[in-house]
């Protein structure tokens, strides 16, 4: 099986190409530019005896989708698997009274508005093939809970949450398995500024499973779905959030 991973130079997509790669997937990492750490992802994953490429460009640039999937494609072959994980956090958290457009363009135009885009011109390419096919999208659990000093974010993961929806109710009866996973609380640089603060949250029960969760527990979730590991279902959302979105009283 053959996987593109938006977003994969570090953090949660790292571990997702991590993880495919150790079971058979051949991987293209995306990221938006080059970096150490995007060479050192695909490094990693190509130790792990699959053929891993790099593949750069903005997801949020409709325009340069078709580039991005044909270099994936020249390096790996056909792709079966589409892993949204790319995304962008607010500029600042604050007061919903000040967000700015430019904090709202930005989450919607990455998070939202360039993985529908880039997942309707990957699906727009499937091929019939004897493997298991999938789209994985990491929306987030803010897709349905709500932050308040965060609403454009919000906004971008609830949007991307029906799109997951929509594309699994087009695609379904074709074979393809679309999954979105919708995380709560994972330790990676998206959420180092803000940790303090919610181990001290955690502690007090915001969570069942009383810690941060792993990239790697992200990492095999992925895995399973992009598998097919759980067949006769389509569209479902896995929290992977530690009970953190389980209504409790
Ligand atoms: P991260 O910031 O460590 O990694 C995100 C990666 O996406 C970075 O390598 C970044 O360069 C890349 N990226 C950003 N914009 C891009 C673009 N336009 N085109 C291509 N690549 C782009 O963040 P993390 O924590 O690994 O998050 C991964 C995904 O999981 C995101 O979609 C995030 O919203 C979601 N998520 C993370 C949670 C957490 O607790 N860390 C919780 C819920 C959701």
């Amino acid at each position: 099986m053959k996987a593109l991973v938006t977003g994969g130079r570090r953090g949660i997509g790292r571990a997702i190409a991590h993880a495919l790669g150790g079971a058979g997937f051949d991987v293209a990492v995306n990221d938006v530019e080059d970096s150490a750490e995007l060479r050192a992802t695909v490094a990693e994953v190509s130790a792990l005896g699959v053929k891993a490429v790099a593949v750069i460009g903005d997801i949020s640039d409709l325009d340069a989708h078709k580039a991005m999937l044909d270099a994936a494609e020249a390096a790996l072959g056909p792709l079966t698997t589409l892993v949204n994980n790319a995304g962008v956090s607010v500029q600042n958290r604050g007061d919903l009274l000040d967000v700015t457009a430019e904090s709202y363009d930005r989450c919607l135009n990455v998070n939202t508005r360039g993985t529908f885009f880039l997942t309707q011109a990957f699906a727009r390419r499937l091929r019939p093939s004897q493997a298991h096919r999938s789209i994985v999208t990491i929306s987030s659990a803010n897709a349905s809970g709500v932050s308040v000093n965060r609403g454009e974010y919000c906004i971008s993961k609830a949007g991307v949450s029906m799109m997951s929806k929509l594309f699994a109710a087009r695609l379904g009866n074709e074979g393809v398995g679309v999954y979105e996973i919708q995380p709560g609380f994972i330790e990676t640089d998206m959420t180092a500024p803000s940790k303090a603060r919610y181990d001290k949250l955690i502690d007090e029960g915001l969570t069942v499973i009383k810690r941060f969760g792993t990239p790697e527990e992200v990492g095999r979730i992925a895995l399973t779905l992009a598998q097919g590991l759980l067949p006769y279902t389509t569209g479902q959302i896995i929290q992977a959030d530690a009970g953190l979105m389980m209504v409790r009283y």
